[in-house]
């Protein structure tokens, strides 16, 4: 059997090595923390549970879904905008569902790139990004996400080559994996930089609902003229605990919505109607559960950064997402240190080169585990005396 060359062009899973070695080191009977992933670890609200065994028993939701999804659900996510957001969307055309968003983020640059073409993406980054761009046979160039600049791209930095060529570009905040956050100033920015190369725009905002010392997280759609450049896209994964149900939307632009909607008759048949009305059901449904999940992920924060300044750690505490980005000490790599961690201390981390070239430097801690586990953590790497 010989495979595509697409198929052979894409990306190596950085991280599944780091599975394979947490998962032997498991195997050897050790006490592993693991602190590498980005799997929420807490159970999906049981209202929403509620709701999809309560639609599984009707037989109505056995069948295929209509196409491109159950109307409601698209009226669910656009009052869901409205309300969070204050944005106006129109159901009908500006909404778009999707069997998780790293679905659509990999979809897109089929739908609006022809081969070659040119697309702009973060380093450090999500790496699903790259398996989009290797799909549509697109080219892809980086920006830098640095400490300096706030891990915001910094626009004036952009080549004229690129921006002449480039026709979409990503970005996402909170970020994974830095736990930045963006402002109005910021997105104000991105729409005027994007209108004058005329560069669509996507905005992964994955982590939306994540925002640390009662700082909400900003919709990118909340940006005048942010509709007219491009879409963002929302994943119920995260704000709900739902990441096995695979459920997200894309919501903004029309034309570019119409393109996803298109790709998908092709593809697939929407989702489980079931799993659609659970997300109805936690989309429109009480939000006392999501603001519980904020403060325990705070409260994780905290620890952790607590922790880390006990053992004379340096670090900063993230805006946002459910990661913590802390810089490797004099003497390592991201990756030698994350094996370090591994092997000496029993703490799984997730290296910063895996998300590209600036990520090298630095370590991703994900918030995933209980407090008590977090401190032990950073005690036990303390205890590797390489911070006093
Ligand atoms: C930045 C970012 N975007 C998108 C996703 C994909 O989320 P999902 O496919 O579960 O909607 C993830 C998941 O980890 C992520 O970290």
């Amino acid at each position: 059997m010989t495979y595509s060359e697409r198929l052979k062009k894409l990306p190596v899973q950085f991280f599944a090595t780091l599975v394979q070695k947490v998962n032997s080191a498991i195997a050897e009977g050790r006490d592993i923390i693991n602190l590498g992933q980005g799997n929420p670890d807490q159970p999906t609200p049981a209202h929403i549970v509620k709701a999809l065994q309560v639609a599984a028993e009707d037989a109505q939701t056995h069948k295929y879904s209509p196409f491109r999804g159950l109307e409601e659900l698209k009226e669910a996510a656009a009052q869901f905008y409205h309300k969070q957001y204050g944005v106006e969307v129109d159901p009908k055309t500006e909404v778009a569902i999707l069997f998780g968003t790293k679905a659509g983020l990999v979809e897109l640059p089929m739908c609006l790139l022809n081969d070659g073409e040119l697309m702009l993406l973060p380093d450090p980054g999500y790496p699903d990004y790259l398996s989009g761009a290797v799909l549509a046979n697109v080219n892809y160039k980086t920006f830098p996400l640095t400490k300096d600049n706030q891990f915001l791209p910094d626009y004036e930095s952009i080549s004229l080559e690129q921006r002449t060529h480039a026709k979409l570009m990503y970005l996402n905040y909170p970020n994974n994996p830095t736990g930045a956050t963006a402002d109005h100033a910021f997105f104000e920015k991105t729409v005027s930089f994007a209108k004058e190369n005329n560069i669509t725009v996507l905005h992964d905002f994955a982590y939306g609902a994540i925002g640390f010392d009662r700082q909400k997280p900003i919709s990118f759609l909340e940006t005048e003229g942010a509709k007219e450049v491009g879409i963002e896209m929302y994943t119920l994964s995260k704000t709900y605990n739902m990441a096995g149900w695979r459920v997200g939307f894309a919501i903004g632009n029309p034309a570019i919505i119409e393109a996803l909607n298109l790709i998908q008759d092709h593809l697939y048949v929407s989702l489980f109607p079931a799993v659609q009305k659970a997300a109805i059901a936690a989309l429109t449904g009480e939000q006392s559960c999501v603001e519980e999940l904020i403060e325990r992920y705070e409260r994780r924060r905290n620890s952790l950064i607590g922790a880390c300044n006990k053992i004379g750690w340096k670090v900063e505490p993230p805006t946002g997402s459910f990661f913590a980005w802390l810089p490797v000490p004099a003497g390592f790599k991201s990756e030698s240190f994350a094996d370090y961690l591994l092997e000496k201390a029993d703490v799984a981390v997730a290296a910063g080169k895996g998300f590209g070239e600036y990520g090298e430097g630095y370590i991703r801690v994900g918030l995933l585990v209980d407090e008590d586990r977090l401190i032990e953590a950073i005690e036990r790497i303390g205890k590797l005396g390489i911070f006093t």
